[in-house]
């Protein structure tokens, strides 16, 4: 089951999965975007508002791979900060996570396996201004994802998270308007100056890099890989 898989980081993974053999349950708020990559990768479409925590509940969530990855951003500054924005963001990509998680580590238990991979950023592991909920919601994912991995280690589960720095995502590209608002600069200055400002390595991340790591942490080789964060920031962090 892949969150968000109908565009970006999500259908990569979709993708990726597909081609090692998963069956693919794409659950996005995009119906037709769903359908059309469940259909290229042989897999199934769930279309659903994950920010409407009863119909995650209401998911059939027997699944052995969970990739949280349904995501948003809003850039503003605090003191701006909208609120109802701050809720959804965190109900959207804390809660529902969470959510997800109680409902489908019962099946994964039964079965003696499985991978939750979250999607989480270099925003879990670094803040920067004006991203107050989505720095929030990742810290947040990042003390769940352990969480995760010490009571699953027992059943042959484990959570990790990925954290990219910018990926080449519709996401990205709505953000730059709003970044060169908050920032006071010009939209063309966003890219080198925000998005590549901190990263050594300057360029954006492809979304199959992020499917790549998301694939070996399902893979064989990453059975003792849990409760960590694969850091792929072109070392933004290493300041
Ligand atoms: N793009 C980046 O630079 C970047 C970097 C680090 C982490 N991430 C994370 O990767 C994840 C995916 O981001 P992306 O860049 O691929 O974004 P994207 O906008 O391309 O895709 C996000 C998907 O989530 C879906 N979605 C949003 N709200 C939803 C809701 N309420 N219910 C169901 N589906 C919903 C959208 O319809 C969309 O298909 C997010 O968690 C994001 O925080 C992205």
């Amino acid at each position: 089951m892949v969150t968000g898989g109908a565009s970006g980081i999500g259908r990569a993974c979709a993708v990726r999965l597909a081609a090692d053999g998963a069956a693919v349950v794409v659950v996005d708020r995009d119906a037709d975007g769903a359908q059309a990559v469940a259909a290229e990768v042989g897999g199934t479409a769930v279309t659903v508002d994950l920010s409407d925590l009863d119909a995650v509940d209401a998911l059939d969530l027997d699944v052995d791979v969970l990739v949280n990855n349904a995501g948003l951003q809003h850039v503003a500054p605090l003191h701006e900060f909208p609120v109802d924005r701050f809720s959804l963001i965190l109900r959207l990509m804390l809660e529902a996570p969470f959510r997800l998680v109680r409902g489908a580590l019962p099946h994964m238990y039964e079965r003696g396996w499985g991978r939750v991979v979250n999607i989480s950023s270099v925003h879990g592991l670094r803040a920067s201004p004006y991203k107050s909920a989505y720095v929030t919601a990742k810290h947040g994912l990042e003390g769940l994802s352990k969480v995760i991995a010490l009571e699953g280690a027992p059943h042959g589960v484990t959570s990790n998270c990925v954290n990219p720095a910018y990926v080449r995502t519709p996401l990205v590209e709505g953000q730059i308007a709003d970044q060169a608002r908050a920032h006071g600069m010009r939209e063309e200055d966003v890219l080198g100056e925000v998005m590549l400002g901190p990263v050594a390595v300057k360029r954006l991340l492809e979304p199959d890099e992020v499917a790549d790591a998301v694939a070996w942490l399902c893979s064989p080789a990453a059975t003792s890989v849990t409760g960590t964060s694969v850091v792929m920031d072109g070392g933004w962090s290493a300041h």
